[in-house]
């Protein structure tokens, strides 16, 4: 056996990915490669078409015809791609794009970086230094665990507490509460169920110890925003988890991901100039690795004029999608976990054969969801993830039904 093999072999013998290997191995959506898309359909083979539901491009800028004016203009002027690391230059399209998340969502600045991850794996360990103490929420996204753990072997102390156990946060809060360097580690909007965090039952801890709360909002940004109402549950704007709440960033670090909503490869970290100029220095992603690229800065700045436009048509389109989803869904028997109304639906399978066996039945019928076997969820909870978009059609969720009445039939006859 040579040295690679080995290496393989051995982690899948040690490591329950292993697992998802197998699984994914013998299931019909295994690796699509889109042959070509229309709409929120894509063609995956010669004429198998199926319709998109693992899509997060909640907000259908990735189909918008407004998006390729001005981006090639953007294009032109600043190269596709700049190979500096941001510490040592930033074509000057940064600059205001930087500006105008920070006006939307309510900081003083933001900072950008390619993805979320790259976020977490530079501040999260900057501000925990040799001897800081993080609380991170188990639900949370496992990218949020993988900074944590970089933090850890720095010297943080990593603790964790179940989604909304406040009681058990508090503890661990009154254990560290002479530790300076306090972290609460939340997703905005989490990735699996839609729930939305409890801020303002956060804030109110984070405040009474002295904690900062680093928010993951990949999901809420430019979905979620001010001043929910039920002509608008989603909010207005889509300036994220803070904002819906009406909350002050007084002891928050917001996280935007622009890669689901808008679409584009960036996100952003919303915060004080100070703490800015702090991790100028400190986040190893600014002053080592490589910026994110300029066209996908162009097509997120042309997203948030379109959003300045018609955001809150899209997010009534994508609210009422979603709601006949989850309806139709409920409607044929289904536990769905989703109490928000957020467009991500998760449907209860229960185990991994119903799992494979449905995600085949539903492939074939023309449907593509994303498939959730343990250990990627915890055992029992295996599931169907649907993702909405604003571009989604009605015709289409009818479609999804109609497949996923099948999947019931199949299921109650097994059973
Ligand atoms: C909650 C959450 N955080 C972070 C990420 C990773 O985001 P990025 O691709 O920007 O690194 C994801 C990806 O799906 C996510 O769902």
């Amino acid at each position: 056996m040579d040295a690679i093999t080995k290496i393989i072999n051995t982690n899948l013998q040690e490591n329950r990915r292993a697992l998802i290997r197998d699984m994914f191995k013998t299931m019909k959506q295994y690796n699509v490669i889109a042959q070509e898309i229309k709409g929120r359909k894509i063609r995956v083979s010669e004429n198998h078409w199926v319709i998109d539901f693992a899509s997060c491009n909640y907000l259908g800028l990735d189909l918008d015809p407004e998006m390729d004016i001005d981006v090639h203009e953007n294009i032109e002027k600043w190269g596709v791609h700049p190979s500096w690391c941001r510490l040592v230059a930033s074509p000057k399209l940064y600059e205001e794009v930087e500006k105008k998340l920070a006006s939307l969502i309510g900081t003083e600045t933001t900072l950008i970086l390619p993805t979320v991850t790259l976020i977490s794996i530079g501040v999260i360990p900057a501000l925990i230094g040799k001897s800081g103490v993080m609380f991170l929420d188990k639900s949370g996204h496992e990218t949020m665990y993988e900074a944590a753990k970089i933090a850890r072997d720095s010297g943080g102390i990593l603790t964790s507490f179940e989604q909304d156990d406040f009681e058990a946060l508090e503890k661990l809060l009154i254990e560290h509460k002479e530790n300076p360097r306090k972290i609460i580690m939340v997703d905005g909007v989490y990735s699996m169920t839609g729930d939305y965090v409890n801020l303002p039952k956060l804030v109110e801890l984070a405040k009474k110890y002295e904690a900062i709360i680093y928010i993951d909002d990949a999901h809420g940004f430019g979905v979620v925003g001010e001043n929910p109402d039920h002509k608008m549950p989603l909010g207005y704007k889509g300036n994220g988890i803070v904002k819906y709440y009406d909350i002050d960033y007084k002891n928050i670090l917001y996280v935007g991901g622009c890669s689901k909503a808008y679409s584009s490869l960036a996100a952003f970290i919303g915060c004080s100039n100070e703490m800015k100029t702090f991790l100028e220095a400190f986040a190893t992603p600014y002053d080592l690795s490589g910026p994110c690229p300029t066209a996908s800065l162009a097509t997120l700045l042309k997203g948030l004029e379109i959003n300045e436009k018609k955001g809150e048509l899209m997010r009534k389109q994508l609210w009422d999608i979603t709601k006949k989803g989850i309806e139709g869904l409920r409607n044929l028997g289904f536990t769905v976990f989703n109490k928000t109304g957020f467009p991500i639906v998760s449907v209860h399978i229960g185990n991994t054969e119903d799992l494979i066996t449905t995600a085949n039945m539903l492939f074939d019928e023309g449907i593509l969801v994303t498939v959730a076997p343990f250990p990627m969820v915890k055992k029992g909870d295996e599931c169907h993830r649907l993702t909405f978009t604003s571009a989604n059609t009605e015709e289409e969720v009818d479609n999804l039904l109609k497949a996923f009445k099948k999947v019931k039939e199949y299921l109650d006859k097994k059973s």
